[in-house]
């Protein structure tokens, strides 16, 4: 049987937990606006670390916008390209089922996109010229142009009857700072164009992105972050589980404890624990996933980020880095969590020493925060692979110290860390 776990960045799982609240938020904000006719007054953005399934999470609120009658345009930024450019073409494509030619409307429209160099010929985007190097008087035009596009085009939407326009903007953080400010410039002046005007905007970024964004636009207080962290217990446990059992396979309760724990709530690492184990099992229908094709799983998973992911992370840091990523490592508790403080004392270095070296390996997405003083590996596994590279041993300086982070399970991850024949912890 196929697997029904989906292991790929973006991927849509067959089952999709735990993210109940920003998702009815969104659901909410569409009601709203469907409501009134008018922009959300919010733009919401959601952070998170890689594979948290920000992807997943916006594609699954344009399904509900679109089931609703909105009109959807989605676009991933990227460091490359012209984003406000592919963004008018990306609107161009939406709205072209909605061509009147007669209309005055669409007749404005269309001049906005030639301003920005967009051409729509029978619902066909092409790009007139390439990007130019923008000067501050072009991204002055950039960003009324962008900004009377998207006003435009919701009006267009509105008069087809629909209830607004939602966009959907991925990958924030890797656009240039200047295609940000005239992005949000853009869409601050559209969403305070007066009149019925019905946008919506979601989007989502790395943990950093607010710093960034907020640093683009000046019109902070419109921004609705929103942190998607790692599954809980619960939803973790149901992400596994519930895929096979829609196709009657069951998940022995050892084998799912030590897939759950290796995940540690990580929604990528579910899916590809999932899949490795459904391979390595090949399972029938009325059968279990047993303990032995989990271990196979994570002996797989692992080798496959040792060599690749890890690795590469690795040797790309600097030695502070690296010092300070076999610290976190050294004395993390059970659950991954290490206490700033005892960072500190290890190496004998100061908070404030060590504050560089932390935001850098926060911003490339390594290390997060889990609370005041707290930081963590952001792929687990990692950790480990750091302490067997500096044959290095953790040194438990205390009992967990955290409250229970989402997504482990104390049971197993106990059950774990027992195994690995570790010293025991000082009281
Ligand atoms: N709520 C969820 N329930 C179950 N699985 C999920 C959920 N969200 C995401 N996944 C799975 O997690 C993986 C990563 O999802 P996604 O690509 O959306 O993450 P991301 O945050 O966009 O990552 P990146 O920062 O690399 O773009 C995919 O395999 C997806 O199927
Ligand atoms: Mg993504």
């Amino acid at each position: 049987m196929e697997s029904p776990y989906t292991p790929g960045f973006g991927a849509r799982p067959s089952v999709l937990v735990g993210r109940d609240q920003v998702l009815s938020r969104a659901a909410a904000t569409l009601t709203r606006v469907a409501n009134s006719g008018r922009s959300a007054t919010q733009v919401t953005v959601l952070t998170g670390t890689r594979g948290m399934g920000k992807t997943v999470t916006l594609g699954e609120i344009a399904t509900t916008a679109r089931a609703r009658g909105f009109v959807t345009c989605s676009l991933s930024l990227d460091s490359v390209s012209d984003n406000i450019q592919l963004l008018a073409g990306r609107i161009a494509e939406a709205i072209s089922p909605l061509q009147s030619r007669a209309a005055p409307l669409w007749d404005r429209f269309v001049r906005r996109l030639g301003t920005l160099s967009v051409e729509l010929n029978a619902g066909v985007v092409k790009v007139t010229s390439e990007p130019h190097s923008r000067g501050t008087d072009t991204e002055t035009s950039a960003r009324q142009a962008l900004g009377e596009l998207l006003a435009r085009a919701a009006e267009i939407v509105a008069e087809h009857d629909q209830p607004g326009l939602v966009l959907l903007l991925d990958e924030l953080q890797e656009a240039p700072r200047t295609q940000l400010v005239v992005l949000f410039n853009a869409i601050q002046d559209a969403l305070t164009t007066p009149g019925k005007i019905p946008i919506v905007i979601f989007a989502a970024g790395l943990p950093t992105t607010p710093e960034k964004v907020m640093e683009a636009a000046s019109f902070t207080e419109r921004f609705d972050f929103h942190t998607l962290d790692r599954l809980d217990q619960t939803a973790a446990e149901r992400a596994l589980l519930e895929p096979s059992l829609q196709l009657h396979v069951t998940w022995d309760t050892d084998a799912a404890d030590a897939a759950l724990t290796a995940a540690a709530g990580s929604p990528y690492l579910i899916q590809k624990y999932g899949d490795e184990a459904w391979l390595s099992a090949d399972p029938e229908p009325d059968t279990a996933i047993e303990l032995a094709a989990v271990t196979a799983a994570i002996t797989q998973v692992r080798d496959g980020l040792d060599a690749g992911m890890f690795r590469g992370r690795w040797a790309k840091a600097t030695s502070a880095e690296r010092a300070l990523l076999t610290a976190i490592a050294q004395v993390a508790d059970n659950y991954g969590i290490a206490r700033t403080r005892d960072i500190t004392a290890l190496l004998d270095r100061t908070t404030p020493q060590l504050s560089g070296t932390r935001k850098a390996l926060i911003d490339k997405g390594i290390i997060e925060s889990a609370g005041t003083g707290l930081l963590r590996y952001a792929m687990p596994g990692f950790a480990d692979f750091v302490l067997a590279a500096t044959q290095s041993r953790r040194l438990y300086l205390g009992q967990p110290q955290a409250a229970l982070p989402t997504g482990s399970s104390p049971r197993a991850t106990r059950r774990a860390a027992g195994s690995r024949d570790l010293p025991p912890a000082h009281t």
